[in-house]
């Protein structure tokens, strides 16, 4: 990927997150929205994977056919709502290892701090796509994407739904080599790091929480 933020404003991604945005969208549609959007995402964020050939047989003749080339590539969820839209690009991408990363803000020192880091082995051979729907401030990604870094991965996208300029600004800054791949740019942040106009908090929207 060249750009550093790729906003997908293909038809069907844009209308399935403007039912997502309406506050009485219940939590059961909600869920399959974001399950259908995760899947155009996958479709966006492994555009230009490295292909190779194989060689096999059609009921007509042998031919070298189309594979993505390399290891399975991992998919590492952002917890909590980072499982929403791993579900969607899971059932695209069936084989991909899967992480999860969990990350809470220190009350005092409002930084990220860890409580739960499980990823795939061999992180450096793979392409690594971490997933959060919402890139608000972007301290949560940063943390995450730090952590991935240190555990050996070299070649990392993030897949959102919705992204404020702050977060975009502050991956930029902090990860300029990590390509973002967004349903939407939104307008900027509220006074409590919510993205306006937003959609509230996935979190709990996906699992029914307030
Ligand atoms: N997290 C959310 O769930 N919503 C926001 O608007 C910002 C962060």
């Amino acid at each position: 990927m060249t750009e550093h933020v790729t906003h997908v404003t293909h038809p069907l991604v844009q209308h399935k997150l403007t039912l997502m945005r309406q506050r009485d969208t219940s939590t059961a549609v909600f869920r399959q929205l974001l399950r259908e959007i995760s899947q155009l995402l996958a479709y966006e964020v492994t555009r230009g994977l490295p292909m190779t050939t194989k060689r096999i047989d059609t009921p007509m003749e042998p031919m070298d056919a189309p594979v993505i080339d390399g290891k399975k590539l991992a998919l590492v969820s952002i917890l909590r709502a980072g499982n929403g839209l791993l579900d969607g690009v899971l059932e695209l991408i069936p084989s991909a290892r899967v992480g999860f990363v969990g990350l809470y803000r220190d009350e005092e020192t409002l930084k990220p701090v860890q409580y739960y880091f499980k990823v795939p082995t061999e992180l450096e051979d793979r392409l690594v796509i971490a997933v959060d729907p919402m890139l608000a401030t972007g301290n949560s990604s940063v943390a995450a994407i730090d952590l991935l870094k240190k555990a050996g991965a070299t070649n990392i996208r993030f897949l959102c739904l919705l992204a404020a300029p702050e977060g975009i600004a502050r991956m930029r800054e902090a990860h300029p080599d990590v390509p973002i791949v967004t349903a939407a740019i939104d307008s900027h942040l509220n006074e409590n790091g919510y993205i306006v106009p937003g959609l509230g908090d996935a979190g709990d929207r996906m699992f029914g929480t307030k």
